[in-house]
């Protein structure tokens, strides 16, 4: 990965003519997105989970934070090309020169990455963000770098409470690629987003006290995957959740902002500020996956009418056989609605939903939430499907779900009451 290494040679050439006309676009922290996504392809950042916070994101990371002084210590401890610690060099100020400036801000800001490049970067962006505001240059650039000795190359996961005693304010936005499960504590077997598993430690290891804002992907928030991860984050983190949405123009994942301190003592996290007092689906409807896995499921078995995403028209009912298939698991009896799992934000529905009413078993497949009603009427299968349509809902699954599909779980939270 030597994605920034063309960009930081001409960096330094540009440093060396002192062409400040220049140092503006090298600083700008939504430019060095744009850089990124010119000399990688989009899977090559994905891999390395190098999505860099633009400056609107950036603002409001840092205004979550107690003020930062000289005698701050402020970690980003997954950096890149530094946009977060470029952020917070703007709350220290500058000295009369170069050396002056980079010698405070050098002891402030801390800063780890496993890429080399990324490193060089960071250093390169933080001694033109002095330059531009005006400062002498008064040292050479060996010299600028030999001054912000805590920003280098480190696995953020092998860093021990003992280096981070001092550490007063955390910055960041880990990578969002799904790594192997840590298997410890709370982690069960599978996979996980790396955001989770740096989250959880740098909790473990911080100091009580320190301050915490943290750019973190949806599904930490929502997705049922992690309820003992936020369970955790909310016994050592006295914090408050903040939807952000879309991370960028160009990144389509949505992402939310923890920030608070880090406390010994149970805290409520209000992860989502949707009341839990009202009455919800689950109250009146059983909710479930469909049975049939369409790729893994051998055609053998009783043939049923067979329901998939592409042959349920959005809002009608379907009271006919469309097609058949044969089937050896779970057949259901309706009626009852298919809600299509995918689902998006920007969709005008997001819940988008079918009655089936056919008077014998069917079969559906697993890209459907099957939603059949305690008292098997259909009317108040109608109910429901009003209930889906309305903004109300809209507005409901976009505060509680910004990932790409529902979940069983938020579907059976969905305010439902069976007066209507
Ligand atoms: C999403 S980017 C964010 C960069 C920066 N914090 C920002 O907001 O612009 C995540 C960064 O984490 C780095 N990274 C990935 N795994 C890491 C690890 N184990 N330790 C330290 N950095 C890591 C990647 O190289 C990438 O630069």
């Amino acid at each position: 990965m030597n994605a920034l290494t063309s960009h930081n040679v001409a960096t330094r050439e540009l440093l060396l003519t002192s062409d400040r006309a220049q140092f503006q676009s090298l600083v700008d922290l939504d430019n060095i997105d744009s850089v990124l996504r010119g000399l990688l392809t989009i899977e090559e950042m994905r891999e390395a989970g190098s999505f860099f916070t633009g400056q609107e994101l950036a603002e409001r990371a840092l205004s979550r934070l107690s003020a930062i002084t000289s005698s701050s210590i402020v970690l980003d401890p997954t950096c890149g090309a530094g946009n977060l610690l470029i952020e917070a060099s703007k709350k220290l100020g500058v000295e009369p020169t170069l050396s002056a400036t980079l010698k405070v801000w050098g002891q402030v800001l801390w800063g780890f990455d496993i890429h080399p490049h990324f490193i060089e970067a960071a250093k390169l962006r933080l001694t033109i963000a002095a330059l531009n505001q005006g400062v002498e240059q008064d040292c050479d650039l060996e010299e600028a770098f030999e001054l912000l000795p805590h920003i280098l190359m480190r696995d953020a996961l092998t860093v021990s409470q003992i280096e981070l005693e001092k550490v007063t304010h955390v910055l960041m936005n880990p990578p969002f690629v799904i790594m192997p499960s840590p298997r410890k504590d709370y982690w069960k077997d599978g996979k996980v987003n790396t955001a989770g598993v740096v989250l959880d430690m740098y909790l473990r290891i911080l100091p009580k006290g320190c301050n915490i804002s943290a750019i973190l992907p949806d599904v930490l928030r929502s997705g049922s995957r992690y309820t003992e991860f936020r369970k955790f984050v909310a016994s050592s983190f006295k914090a408050k959740a903040e939807i952000w949405g879309r991370f960028n123009r160009k990144t389509d994942v949505d992402v939310f902002l923890l920030s608070g301190v880090t406390s010994a003592s149970k805290n409520e996290i209000l992860w989502h500020s949707l009341n839990s007092d009202t009455e919800s689906i689950s109250d009146y409807f059983d909710v479930r996956i469909g049975p049939l896995v369409a790729y893994r499921d051998p055609e053998e078995g009783q043939e049923y009418p067979y329901f998939y995403p592409k042959i349920c028209p959005k809002w009608e009912r379907i009271s006919e056989v469309i097609e058949k298939r044969k089937f050896s698991g779970t057949a259901l009896l309706p009626p009852f609605i298919v809600i299509k799992r995918t689902s998006s934000p920007s969709d005008r529905h997001r819940a988008s939903a079918t009655l089936i009413s056919l008077k014998e078993p069917v079969v559906v497949e697993n890209h459907m939430i099957v939603v059949t009603p305690k008292d098997g009427k259909i009317g108040t299968c109608k109910k429901l499907m009003r209930v889906l349509q309305s903004h109300k809902t809209n507005s409901f699954l976009n505060e509680r779900i910004r990932l790409r599909h529902l979940t069983v779980g938020v579907i059976k939270d969905i305010p439902f009451s069976e007066v209507r």
